[in-house]
């Protein structure tokens, strides 16, 4: 099938196109700069390069975000535009991937992602909303950003269950070979861990000497951290562990 893949330079956009090809799908990766294998521009801020990034797509996984920038016209009016520069006749699948979480969780990216799920489920196409947990790379720059000198603070009880993201690609293969499920389907990984035991379990593998300092974080999005709405209730889940992550060498 022709998929094309929004985000195509990203985290998780890298690790899908050799998977999808080897699927012998043909790919053709958006981005703005349109760089790296089958890429091509597509700005979702703008709409610029759109249509022609769009044009022929049968399948369409979409993972294109701005989470540092501005969410609300990247991932929200973005989406919008992407709904509306689709070939209605010939998208058969829109994979959404969103984050397990986002309708329970007080945040403001979050309240984003969860806008562009309405948005693609009042679209009309043919769309799964696969809700994802966080995957390990991310997890390892949080955490290399949250250290100060020796001192590694972290949320004190917050639960999590993240995953990796190579396998994240490969469920996506699965994704998008199933009919539209129309609906949030949710994927995470092998097992739920505190923010505090992942900390521990990095600093013994990328910072020794680092001490972990759990810290208690007040208010309605600590809450739900502590309550568990960033793990997943039901759907598939990875195999590879956090801790078998940080087994290889970092890159
Ligand atoms: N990271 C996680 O732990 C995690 C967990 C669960 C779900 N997710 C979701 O999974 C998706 C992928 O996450 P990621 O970590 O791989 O993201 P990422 O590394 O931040 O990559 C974001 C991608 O979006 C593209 N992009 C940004 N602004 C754009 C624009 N205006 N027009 C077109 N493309 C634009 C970027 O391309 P250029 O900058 O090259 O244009 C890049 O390819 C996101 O939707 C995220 O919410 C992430």
């Amino acid at each position: 099938m022709d998929v094309l893949v929004t985000g195509g330079t990203g985290r998780l956009g890298q690790r899908l196109i050799g998977p999808l090809q080897a699927a012998g799908h043909s790919v053709k990766q958006m981005s703005r700069r349109g760089t790296g294998p089958g890429g091509v521009r597509g700005d979702l801020a703008t709409g610029r390069d759109l249509g022609s990034a769009v044009a022929g797509a049968e399948v369409i996984v979409h993972a294109a975000s701005d989470p540092r920038g501005d969410p609300w016209q990247v991932d929200v009016a973005g989406t919008r535009r992407l709904v509306e520069a689709v070939d209605r006749d010939r998208l058969r699948h829109l994979v959404y991937v969103s984050i397990v979480g986002v309708d329970r969780i007080p945040y403001g990216y979050y309240r984003a992602k969860f806008a562009a799920e309405q948005v693609l489920l009042a679209s009309g196409l043919p769309v799964t909303l696969l809700r994802v947990t966080q995957f390990h790379d991310f997890v390892d720059l949080l955490l290399d950003t949250a250290r100060r000198g020796p001192v590694l603070p972290v949320p004190m009880g917050w639960r999590v269950q993240p995953v990796d993201v190579g396998d994240v690609a490969e469920h996506i293969g699965t994704v998008i070979a199933a009919p539209p499920a129309g609906d949030v389907v949710e994927y995470g990984g092998p097992e739920e861990l505190s923010a505090a035991d992942l900390a521990r379990s990095w600093v013994a593998a990328r910072s020794p000497g680092t001490h972990v300092v759990a810290t208690p974080v007040p208010g309605k999005l600590g809450a739900a951290f502590r309550d568990g709405a960033a793990c997943p209730t039901g759907g598939a889940r990875g195999r590879r562990t956090y801790a078998e992550h940080l087994r290889r060498p970092a890159h």
